[in-house]
């Protein structure tokens, strides 16, 4: 994403910010629609988001994460650890040199290790993959615990994130009866949340965000964190198979408590419905087909059909 003026450009405006920034070329370490994280070849790493990428606002999504990185940054205990924010701003001009239009960066802490999706799971035994699932929900688990009690604490406000996955979905849905769907899905959420008990959630545990740091797990992107019910920081597991179930079990096993499988599920109909949103129809026809038969999968095990 950096040619050489760009970085050159950055470095001279984040250095003015942050205390020891090396020069680039910093080694490009992740790219999404949303920006790119550099390891910057210290024990730290840079993190650009955009203004522009998928559904929502790069400012929003900045905004949230450094907010609960304040909080929660450095959370660690045997089974998880989260990076710690080293300095964090935005940009007043965001036009700098060839990039796309930036809403802000931070700088945090490098964890060592790969994310999850760098290495397939299906590859490895049945037990390593049990072991592995275990080990997410243990993590997941501890999660839920210390980042309760640190936000509470600092007084964090951030809502929840499936509410508002829905929402977003939804001013992107074409066909009518999607925004019906939508809607049915909005208020069962809502008297979920209603009912239920509120934990403070990393809210976008996909294999991308979370990295194998040999004992423990770092969670990583913390851009859609906040109140929410326990449930929803597995919305992206359904589609890993027996993976989840072990997940499951090493949540439950730190826990003493299992997911409830009604509010699972429309967390992953969520989900599904946000995979519906930006991507529509393209693709081969058959995408498209098992994007909105997962979608209806869900929404039925909901109890919503
Ligand atoms: N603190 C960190 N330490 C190590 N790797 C990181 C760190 N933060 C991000 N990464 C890597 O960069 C990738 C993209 O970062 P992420 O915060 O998930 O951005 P995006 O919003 O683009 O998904 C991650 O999948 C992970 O591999
Ligand atoms: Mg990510």
């Amino acid at each position: 994403m950096l040619d050489t003026q760009t970085g050159k450009a950055l470095h001279s405006i984040l250095a003015a910010e942050t205390a020891d920034l090396p020069p680039p070329p910093w080694d490009l370490i992740g790219e999404g629609v949303w920006g790119s994280v550099h390891d910057l070849g210290d024990g730290t790493v840079l993190k650009l988001t955009r203004r522009h990428g998928g559904l929502g606002s790069g400012e929003a999504l900045h905004l949230r994460e450094t907010i609960a990185l304040s909080a929660l940054g450095g959370l660690a205990t045997d089974y998880v650890k989260v990076p710690r924010l080293i300095a964090h701003g935005t940009f007043g001009n965001a036009y700098i040199g060839s990039a796309p239009p930036l809403a802000g960066w931070l700088r945090l802490t490098r964890l060592a290790g790969k994310p999850l999706s760098a290495t397939s799971p299906y590859g490895a035994s049945g037990q390593a993959r049990d072991r592995l699932g275990e080990r997410i929900g243990a993590a997941i688990a501890d999660f839920s615990r210390h980042a309760t009690e640190r936000a509470q604490t600092a007084g964090i406000k951030l809502g929840d994130t499936i509410a508002r996955t829905i929402g977003l979905a939804r001013s992107r849905l074409g066909q009518p009866g999607l925004h019906d769907a939508a809607d049915q899905l909005a208020d069962a959420w809502a008297g979920q949340i209603a009912r239920g008990r509120l934990v403070f959630i990393h809210g976008d545990l996909n294999t991308d965000n979370i990295i194998d740091m040999g004992n423990r797990l770092g969670f990583v992107d913390l851009a859609e964190a906040g109140w929410s019910l326990a449930e929803a920081d597995f919305r992206h597991l359904e589609e890993t198979g027996t993976l989840r179930d072990a997940v499951f079990r090493g949540y439950a096993a730190r826990t003493g408590k299992s997911p409830d499988l009604d509010i699972y599920y429309l967390a992953v109909a969520a989900n599904a419905l946000t995979t519906i949103a930006l991507h529509g129809q393209a693709g081969h026809p058959r995408d498209a087909m098992r994007r909105s038969g997962f979608f209806r999968h869900c929404m039925e095990r909901a109890g919503l059909s």
